[in-house]
């Protein structure tokens, strides 16, 4: 795919981006959800909630036994996950934390993890307090450098996590220049790519190099803010083999009814993230013309440092906007507190807008003075910009900022 060549008829916020992936939402809607595998012919999937299936004789069943090793709904949503990654095999898990935890399994006591410098807390959190208690060794790099990440790489090095762009301060990773690297090095090095911040509408990490994508469906993908799920793609057969061995003996598996959502959540993919980056694409130019705010990280903005490395991989850019804004602690509050359409609250990717305070919320659990390395502030401010009409939107914004600061300065 040439990415400089004509985007679509989607509007100017997507000049410059690749082009959308070819038949994204025909398959969204069709993959897996074929009524022929259902004797009803249900055209939406059934919510199949029985735990175990009966067998024609012993051994001899029709495609499941017990519900954690393979459940029909579950099956419907990992193909059409499969599909939208561009993947051979996905599977869905719990949590996308117990997407990560099943990842992390396939390794070995004394096997090493590089992992990106700036993850979500709860990634951090798990690869610092509990992968290494149990032998793990677990090394963080700034992977905007591939040399950094390079230079990270250890004879034991058997898994390098990647997240972009990262959570919250929205450093983008080049994932071909980092993969080819990585793999140059040592080709049976699993390259993970936490791909959650874009969904599988914007951004494909296996034909880009990545060994496996994964996903905190909880947010874009399932994109309600109703189901906690996890998702992780790959075209190995080595590593679905390994994963689903994994997913059924670790037993990390989401209901029927959360994979139900999850699949029907997928239907509008596409439609949900054109509006969350047009909506983001006019916060973010607002945030950063308003001299109350300091600074505004968002992809899309020429101003981001890896702007061209965005347009070059990526189809578009979620509603994700990280900002400084200027002052203290107590502006970032005020602000916070009085927002009317954003709801301060953790998590990110639904419909609806969402504001935070990574340092006090998500990112609490990373250690303060890494905090302060990577730029999580106290005046550090992450939205996640809904589908609410544009205009609202921004004009919440502006209300807010001029509650936290009552003077323009
Ligand atoms: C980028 C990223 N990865 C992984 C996770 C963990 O996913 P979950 O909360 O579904 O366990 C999150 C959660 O916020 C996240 O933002």
């Amino acid at each position: 795919m040439d990415p400089k060549q004509k985007t679509d008829d989607r509007g100017d916020v997507f000049a410059g981006f690749r082009s959308t992936f070819k038949s994204f939402a025909t398959e969204a809607i069709h993959v897996g959800q074929e009524p022929e595998q259902w004797k009803s012919m249900a055209v939406v999937p059934p919510i199949s909630l029985s735990t175990t299936f009966k067998q024609h004789g012993p051994g001899n069943h029709a495609g499941f036994e017990y519900s954690r090793s393979g459940n029909p709904t579950r099956n419907c949503l990992e193909k059409a996950v499969a599909a939208l990654d561009g993947a051979k095999y996905s599977l869905a898990l719990a949590s996308g934390l117990a997407a990560t935890v099943t990842i992390t399994h396939m390794l070995k006591t004394g096997d090493g993890i590089v992992c990106m410098d700036d993850v979500y807390g709860g990634t951090n959190r798990y690869f610092q307090r509990i992968a290494t208690e149990v032998g793990l060794e677990v090394s963080f790099a700034d992977c905007t450098k591939p040399e950094l990440v390079k230079a990270a790489l250890k004879p034991n090095t058997k898994l390098v996590w990647i997240e972009t762009p990262t959570n919250p301060t929205m450093k983008v990773v080049d994932i071909k220049a980092c993969s080819d690297v990585i793999h140059e090095h040592n080709k049976d090095i699993v390259v993970v790519v936490d791909n959650t911040f874009m969904s599988a509408y914007f951004q494909r990490p296996l034909a880009l190099g990545a060994d496996i994508c994964m996903y905190s469906a909880t947010k874009y993908m399932n994109g309600h803010s109703d189901v906690v799920m996890g998702l992780v793609s790959t075209n190995r057969d080595d590593l679905n083999e390994r994963l689903r061995f994994l997913q059924n003996a670790l037993g990390g598996v989401p209901s029927p009814f959360d994979c139900f959502l999850c699949n029907r959540g997928l239907k509008t993919l596409h439609l949900r993230m054109e509006r969350h980056f047009k909506n983001a694409m006019g916060a973010a130019k607002f945030l950063e013309a308003d001299p109350r705010v300091e600074r505004v990280i968002f992809p899309g903005l020429p101003s981001h440092p890896q702007h061209e490395v965005m347009k070059k991989q990526c189809t578009g850019c979620p509603g994700m906007i990280t900002f400084y804004i200027k002052g203290t602690l107590e502006h970032a509050s005020t602000f916070l507190s009085n927002l009317k359409i954003f709801a301060i609250a953790e998590s990110l990717g639904g419909y609806e807008s969402l504001a935070e305070h990574p340092a006090i919320m998500t990112h609490a659990s990373v250690p303060e003075k890494e905090r302060c390395l990577l730029g999580i502030s106290d005046t550090l401010i992450r939205l996640s910009v809904g589908l609410e009409d544009e205009a609202d939107i921004i004009a919440d914004l502006e209300q807010a900022l001029a509650a936290a600061h009552p003077m323009k300065n």
